[in-house]
């Protein structure tokens, strides 16, 4: 490999096909290669004509002027266009005589269930959106959610969008500190939780963390909170209220605010190589039209389907495809609050099997905890409403793959591996199920308006099956406009490692067929069951315990999540080394970050491999977590005699 390659090659070789089912194709919007490939080509010689024609099949107050304005690294979509996307999930689907269709199908963790239509969820927005008014919320205001997964999470979004108050919606799996650390990033004085949610049997106490992360910050004016599971919470007076008292004299009468196509719809905070999250910035208008047209196609979106995301909203995922995107398809959309196995392994496919769900969109590290615990929870119910299966989050592998397809989709529903991040809004690599030919770990090909290519550092196009970096070429509308308050970052993580396009930061190849073959992230990111999470802050976790001086944590391979945590933990002096010492800093992290942070594995050192600028070589930790000895390239380390203390410590 020359100097300008990427060092990335690829070992995979998988030669199973699957062209789409016929009585599938048949049916579907875009039918067969042909139409994909010439609807492909014109989106990508003429995207304005092509974005201008999706964006005229929603609703907007004032017609754009243009539709692109490029400037690397900045972009404007459908500038001087004024639209709101709570108005097209909501009023214009009521126009189109989906009021009384079910917008939301709802089941909680115990079990109850509720059905809300489009006016219903029309009526409840306008009545919160009015409410947020009251307690002083304007456009341009960020509203903090931190929510279980029932309908006024999305109802709170909606209200939100309706009036231009920007949201940061935080996952309800993360603890006070994340918390305290996004408000104050994100500027916010208004937040919304709930005094509590279900998982797995058990309460999660989000309105306790909100206080906790309100003793650390002042920034906190107003806090609503939603009786969910009716325990007893502690209401702050002037500061906490009740959702239920905030609506109840608010009228349901609450016009959509005409919003410029790049108003800030929300921040999500996502982890990157460095400690601090950062807020991923998303605009109105062409956030819009991408996770409108994405998921038609996607799934293959029809007016009778009950679609089931089962991604928690905290993720970009659910605000994609749990709310957005696909309520402004006028689709049944299913949420469901609580755990895939509660009360026992057939959760999901009993929901299925009860609401008659059509599409189904989850992620592989769900799939592999399936398979591992047999085929007889799914072969116990009547799967066959399912028309449609998706995945996201991480590469699928080919075995899981097979099991969806045979297991679940009986061999026949076309399965969409759908590649996306956070930053991009939508999926930008997906089949499209009535068209493509599916190859089991293979995302395929690029959605409309998607230039993607692979190459090296200095952007040349790598031939086929050559591994090199992902990016794509050109603009699209649902790309983020920026990290909140940190154009610098912004600059250098997306546009600054090869000159003049987006670099996503995965490594992947193309195939001769010109599908696009996922490698994994090239950073220190680690993906614990799908969810991203920075080296770095998993690494200030541990240090913020006192008996710790220095950490490192590396992502090892683990069979349901993907990858693992292990950690490798210099104490202070005077601190020992034990099995408590282990118990003790798992809970730690998991108290600072949340579970999913909690390592797997814990290792004391008296030092860490670093190179001669102080770089830890993770590299070399990952080799001793999974091998327990390092046998790669360590030119650069700084004290060799490191690695023989590493390898002969712990693990006892
Ligand atoms: O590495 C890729 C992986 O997830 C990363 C983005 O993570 P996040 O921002 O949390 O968004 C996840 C949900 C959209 C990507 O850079 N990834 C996501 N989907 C896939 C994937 N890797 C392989 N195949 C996928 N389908």
């Amino acid at each position: 490999m020359n100097d300008a390659s990427s060092g990335i090659s690829s070992m995979m070789k998988e030669l199973r096909v699957f062209p789409p089912p016929p009585e599938f194709a048949r049916q579907a919007h875009i039918r067969g290669m042909d139409q994909y490939k010439a609807l492909h080509a014109r989106s990508l010689k003429d995207p304005e004509g092509f974005w201008g024609e999706a964006a005229a099949e929603l609703h907007w107050f004032r017609k754009w002027d243009r539709v692109l304005d490029w400037k690397l690294p900045d972009s404007k979509w459908f500038a001087g266009g004024k639209t709101n996307l709570a108005y097209n999930c909501l009023d214009l689907q009521i126009q189109r005589g989906r009021g009384d269709h079910t917008a939301i199908l709802w089941e909680g963790e115990p079990g109850e269930v509720r059905r809300l239509t489009y006016r219903d969820v029309h009526r409840e927005v306008c009545r919160f959106a009015n409410g947020l008014r009251q307690l002083g919320v304007r456009q341009g205001d960020k509203v903090t959610l931190y929510m279980p997964m029932v309908p006024e999470l999305a109802i709170a979004m909606l209200a939100c969008a309706r009036i231009g108050a920007p949201h940061s919606v935080i996952f309800g799996g993360f603890s006070a500190q994340a918390i305290v650390d996004r408000v104050i990033d994100a500027e916010s004085h208004y937040m919304v939780t709930a005094d509590g949610g279900y998982r797995r049997g058990s309460v999660v106490p989000l309105k306790a963390n909100v206080d906790e992360a309100c003793a650390k910050t002042n920034l906190v004016k107003k806090v609503v909170v939603l009786k969910r599971v009716g325990q007893d919470v502690p209401m702050k007076s002037g500061r906490d209220v009740w959702w239920h008292d905030v609506v109840e004299s608010a009228s349901a009468d609450c016009p959509a605010e005409p919003l410029d196509a790049e108003h800030m719809l929300y921040l999500l905070y996502t982890s990157g190589s460095t400690g601090k999250p950062k807020g991923i910035h998303h605009t109105t208008g062409g956030y819009m039209v991408y996770t409108y047209l994405s998921a038609k196609y996607i799934f293959d979106l029809k007016p009778d389907d009950v679609y089931w995301c089962t991604a928690d909203i905290g993720w970009v995922t659910g605000h994609s495809y749990v709310v957005y995107g696909i309520l402004c398809n006028g689709v049944t959309c299913l949420m469901y609050e609580g755990a895939p196995n509660h009360p026992a392994w057939d959760r999901f496919w009993d929901i299925i099997q009860r609401h008659k769900v059509t599409k189904f969109y989850t992620a592989p590290t769900a799939l592999r905890a399936f398979m591992r615990q047999g085929d007889e929870h799914p072969n116990k119910h009547n799967l066959s409403s399912l028309k449609l299966l998706g995945t996201v989050g991480e590469p699928i592998n080919p075995e899981a793959w097979m099991w969806y397809h045979r297991v679940i989709g009986k061999e026949r529903c076309p399965i969409v591996d759908t590649w996306w991040q956070t930053e991009t809004g939508g999926a930008l690599i997906s089949p499209l199920p009535g068209a493509t030919t599916t190859k089991p770990g293979s995302a395929t090909m690029p959605f409309f308006g998607i230039d993607a290519d692979i190459v090296d550092k200095n952007g040349t196009s790598q031939a086929a099956n050559v591994g090199g970096f992902l990016v794509i070429r050109k603009p699209w509308p649902g790309m983020l406009r920026g990290i909140y308050g940190d154009r610098e970052r912004f600059e250098r993580q997306y546009w600054s490692e090869v000159p003049g396009v987006y670099f996503a930061g995965d490594s992947a190849r193309r195939d001769e067929d010109g599908c696009f073959w996922i490698m994994g992230r090239i950073d220190d990111v680690i993906k614990v069951a799908g969810h991203r999470l920075g080296t770095a802050e998993v690494e200030s976790a541990l240090v913020s315990h006192p008996k710790v001086a220095e950490a490192a944590v590396v992502g090892i391979p683990h069979d349901l999540k993907g990858q693992a945590i292990a950690a490798f933990v210099t104490l202070r002096v005077g601190a020992a080394p034990s099995d408590a010492m282990k118990k003790e800093l798992t809970e730690h992290v998991g108290r600072t970050m949340g579970a999913l942070a909690k390592p797997e594995q814990i290792r004391f050192t008296d030092a860490l491999p670093k190179t001669r600028s102080g770089k830890i070589m993770r590299r070399l930790l990952v080799e001793i977590a999974t091998k327990g000895e390092v046998k790669g390239d360590t030119t650069t380390l700084e004290d060799f005699s490191i690695l023989s203390k590493l390898a002969t410590k712990d693990e006892e």
